[in-house]
């Protein structure tokens, strides 16, 4: 097996193993994927001033993300289809989050279902929600999430349609992948992937298999969510739902400071600042750029979290630094799974989390709630 050194061995490694019509689907974004590059590029721009003359022997990484507690403060963000990297992957994924110490979030748009992940890891994990048109099949997703222990909710507010992700339009994306002549060129291409996919429990959305049995089958992704996502979503919605939900609510998909006042105002737990890591509204800022203005605008009202270009243990640290409380990854963790499964999962959460302990020593830092002003910097222009 090859060494991994860091989550972008990890992606090259997932980008060998997947079928183009899966990979493609995790890692790109929408439409010329402006946003995607911005994550990446602006957390890449930043710069990490150090203190050297510091005893940094001990340091604390620990922190508690919406009441749960967390090892290092990064959490499994949702990420739908996760189940077509890897059989089962949605269970084994949150499998390695529990053996390591982090919070899992399933999507709504799993293969694996709530059940599923419940029985698996016999523990609280976080739940994302989707609302659909169908007012009873969210009520009973709610009621789903709570009777398998999830201890938070995180509803996702980007999602009015789906942003256009070229590449998964040209592959006819659906779930499970059509078998278009290819597709089907590609998964013969890819046989560990085929032989490992055949050991999976389901191939299509497992929290709605019900409605795809009695519906046929859901076509095309884009079409499907068009058909059951619901457009009118608003404030009044959420609020909705927080009458419903009576444990931890996280608003996720916040990238302006008057949506988090209005998460303060209805009454959530937390936010995340995101901009679905790119996948939604191309040419949105990235979600590093903006996330200062939430936290000056919300203060410690509510919790702040933060999501999209994490690929480096520093790369956290630039976040914190900046206000966030703690973050929540995608991409890194799934081309982990996409890798090597639950082992994968595993690697990518040491990886980041050595490369965070390393940027706590260089920058002299023992404990991450206390970033001084000034560690986190753009780039000081040349100088004479
Ligand atoms: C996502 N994301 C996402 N978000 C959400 O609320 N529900 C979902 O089902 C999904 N699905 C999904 C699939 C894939 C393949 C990706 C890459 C992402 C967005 C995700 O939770 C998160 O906001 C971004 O992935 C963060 O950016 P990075 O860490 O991928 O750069």
């Amino acid at each position: 097996m090859s060494k991994v050194a860091s989550i972008f061995d990890l992606e090259c490694l997932a980008r060998e193993r997947l079928p183009g019509v899966v990979f493609d689907y995790i890692h790109g974004g929408s439409e010329q994927q402006l946003t995607v590059q911005r994550n990446l590029d602006d957390m890449r721009a930043l710069a990490l001033r150090q203190h050297s003359l510091r005893d940094v022997s001990h340091r604390d990484t620990r922190v508690t993300m919406a009441g749960d507690p967390a090892r290092i403060p990064l959490a499994l963000g949702p990420t739908g289809l996760a189940g077509l990297t890897w059989a089962n992957g949605e269970c084994e994924a949150a499998r390695a989050a529990v053996d390591f110490g982090v919070p899992f979030c399933l999507s709504t748009c799993s293969i694996n279902s709530i059940e599923d992940v419940a029985e698996a890891i016999n523990q609280p994990f976080w739940f994302q929600l989707y609302l659909m048109k169908d007012h009873k099949v969210n009520a009973s997703l709610m009621r789903r999430a709570h009777d398998a222990n999830c201890s938070a909710l995180v509803l996702t507010i980007d999602l009015h349609t789906q942003g256009k992700r070229w590449a998964d339009e040209k592959h006819g994306l659906a779930v499970p992948p059509r078998l278009t002549p290819a597709n089907i060129m590609q998964m013969v291409g890819h046989p560990r992937w085929l032989a490992n996919m055949a050991g999976s429990k389901r191939y299509t959305f497992g929290n709605f298999e019900h409605e795809i049995k009695e519906a046929g089958s859901i076509g095309s992704l884009s079409k499907w969510i068009e058909e059951q996502f619901d457009p009118s979503f608003d404030v009044n919605t959420a609020r909705r739902v927080r009458a419903t939900w009576q444990r931890k609510l996280i608003l996720k998909g916040v990238m302006n400071p008057d949506d988090a006042r209005t998460a303060i105002d209805i009454g959530a737990d937390a936010i995340i600042v995101s901009n679905h890591g790119g996948r939604q509204l191309d040419g949105a800022p990235s979600s590093i750029s903006v996330l200062p203005e939430i936290v000056d605008a919300v203060g410690d009202r509510i919790e702040v979290l933060f999501d999209g270009g994490i690929r480096t243990g520093g790369d956290i640290v630039k976040a914190i630094g900046l206000g966030a409380h703690a973050c929540l990854s995608g991409r890194a963790w799934l081309y982990g799974l996409a890798a090597r499964g639950r082992e994968g999962v595993t690697c990518a959460l040491t990886l980041l989390e050595q490369e965070l302990q390393d940027c706590m020593l260089l920058t002299g830092l023992d404990n991450l709630q206390r970033i001084e002003p000034g560690v986190v910097t753009a780039q000081p222009p040349l100088g004479r």
